[in-house]
Protein backbone atom coordinates (compact mmCIF):
# COMPACT_ATOMS: atom_id res chain seq x y z
CA UNK A 1 0.00 0.00 0.00
CA UNK A 2 2.05 3.14 -1.04
CA UNK A 3 2.85 5.74 2.01
CA UNK A 4 1.58 9.23 0.89
CA UNK A 5 3.06 12.01 2.50
CA UNK A 6 1.63 15.04 3.30
CA UNK A 7 3.35 18.56 4.60
CA UNK A 8 1.31 21.66 5.69
CA UNK A 9 2.07 25.27 5.81
CA UNK A 10 3.79 25.16 8.98
CA UNK A 11 5.86 21.87 7.59
CA UNK A 12 4.02 19.57 10.01
CA UNK A 13 4.07 16.37 8.21
CA UNK A 14 1.61 13.68 8.01
CA UNK A 15 1.98 10.24 6.39
CA UNK A 16 -0.86 7.86 5.91
CA UNK A 17 -1.10 4.05 4.14
CA UNK A 18 -3.23 4.38 0.69
CA UNK A 19 -5.07 1.73 -0.95
CA UNK A 20 -4.40 1.44 -4.87
CA UNK A 21 -7.16 2.86 -6.46
CA UNK A 22 -8.50 5.26 -3.67
CA UNK A 23 -7.30 9.17 -4.72
CA UNK A 24 -5.25 11.15 -2.77
CA UNK A 25 -8.06 13.19 -1.55
CA UNK A 26 -9.74 10.15 0.02
CA UNK A 27 -6.65 8.79 1.78
CA UNK A 28 -6.31 12.46 3.21
CA UNK A 29 -9.85 12.68 4.15
CA UNK A 30 -10.02 8.99 5.44
CA UNK A 31 -6.78 9.61 7.62
CA UNK A 32 -8.39 12.98 9.05
CA UNK A 33 -5.53 15.14 7.09
CA UNK A 34 -5.84 18.81 8.14
CA UNK A 35 -6.34 21.25 5.25
CA UNK A 36 -7.90 19.28 2.31
CA UNK A 37 -11.76 20.13 2.60
CA UNK A 38 -12.99 18.03 -0.51
CA UNK A 39 -16.46 19.69 -0.62
CA UNK A 40 -17.93 18.00 -3.32
CA UNK A 41 -16.63 14.50 -2.71
CA UNK A 42 -14.45 14.35 -5.17
CA UNK A 43 -16.17 15.38 -8.22
CA UNK A 44 -13.80 17.50 -9.36
CA UNK A 45 -16.48 20.39 -9.07
CA UNK A 46 -15.18 22.22 -5.66
CA UNK A 47 -11.27 22.74 -5.91
CA UNK A 48 -11.03 22.33 -1.89
CA UNK A 49 -8.63 19.82 -2.48
CA UNK A 50 -5.86 21.59 -3.49
CA UNK A 51 -2.67 20.85 -3.25
CA UNK A 52 0.98 21.15 -4.56
CA UNK A 53 2.95 18.05 -5.58
CA UNK A 54 6.46 18.15 -4.95
CA UNK A 55 8.65 18.91 -7.90
CA UNK A 56 10.12 15.38 -7.30
CA UNK A 57 6.69 14.00 -8.21
CA UNK A 58 5.43 15.84 -11.13
CA UNK A 59 6.44 13.32 -13.82
CA UNK A 60 4.65 10.12 -12.08
CA UNK A 61 1.65 12.41 -10.54
CA UNK A 62 0.99 13.51 -14.30
CA UNK A 63 -0.86 16.46 -15.67
CA UNK A 64 -4.44 17.56 -15.07
CA UNK A 65 -7.32 16.49 -17.50
CA UNK A 66 -8.81 19.85 -18.60
CA UNK A 67 -11.84 19.56 -16.01
CA UNK A 68 -9.71 19.71 -13.14
CA UNK A 69 -7.28 22.50 -15.43
CA UNK A 70 -10.29 24.19 -15.56
CA UNK A 71 -11.31 23.81 -12.01
CA UNK A 72 -7.96 24.48 -10.51
CA UNK A 73 -8.62 28.09 -11.73
CA UNK A 74 -10.93 28.24 -8.55
CA UNK A 75 -8.84 27.70 -5.86
CA UNK A 76 -6.39 30.29 -4.64
CA UNK A 77 -2.19 30.48 -5.00
CA UNK A 78 -2.30 28.09 -8.34
CA UNK A 79 0.86 27.61 -9.15
CA UNK A 80 2.60 24.83 -11.35
CA UNK A 81 2.81 22.69 -9.06
CA UNK A 82 -0.56 22.66 -8.29
CA UNK A 83 -3.44 19.48 -8.63
CA UNK A 84 -6.57 18.72 -7.28
CA UNK A 85 -5.82 15.50 -5.16
CA UNK A 86 -9.19 13.99 -5.76
CA UNK A 87 -8.28 13.56 -9.38
CA UNK A 88 -4.80 11.56 -8.47
CA UNK A 89 -5.33 8.23 -8.65
CA UNK A 90 -3.06 6.13 -5.68
CA UNK A 91 -0.93 3.72 -7.99
CA UNK A 92 2.26 1.59 -7.01
CA UNK A 93 4.17 4.40 -9.17
CA UNK A 94 3.63 6.48 -6.03
CA UNK A 95 5.00 4.79 -3.22
CA UNK A 96 6.33 7.73 -1.06
CA UNK A 97 4.26 10.27 -2.69
CA UNK A 98 4.97 13.99 -1.14
CA UNK A 99 2.20 16.84 -1.61
CA UNK A 100 1.83 20.06 0.74
CA UNK A 101 -1.31 21.05 1.46
CA UNK A 102 -2.09 25.51 0.78
CA UNK A 103 -2.23 27.89 3.24
CA UNK A 104 -6.60 27.93 2.42
CA UNK A 105 -8.34 26.19 0.08
CA UNK A 106 -11.06 27.85 -1.88
FE1 LIG B 1 -14.02 18.71 -4.93
FE2 LIG B 1 -11.65 17.59 -5.45
S1 LIG B 1 -12.99 17.15 -3.82
S2 LIG B 1 -12.67 19.08 -6.58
Amino acid sequence: MPKITFIDMADAVRSVEAPLGWTVMEAAVKNNVPGIEAECGGACACATCHVYVDEAWMDAVGTAQPMEADMLDFASDVRSTSRLSCQIKVKPELEGLVVRTPERQG
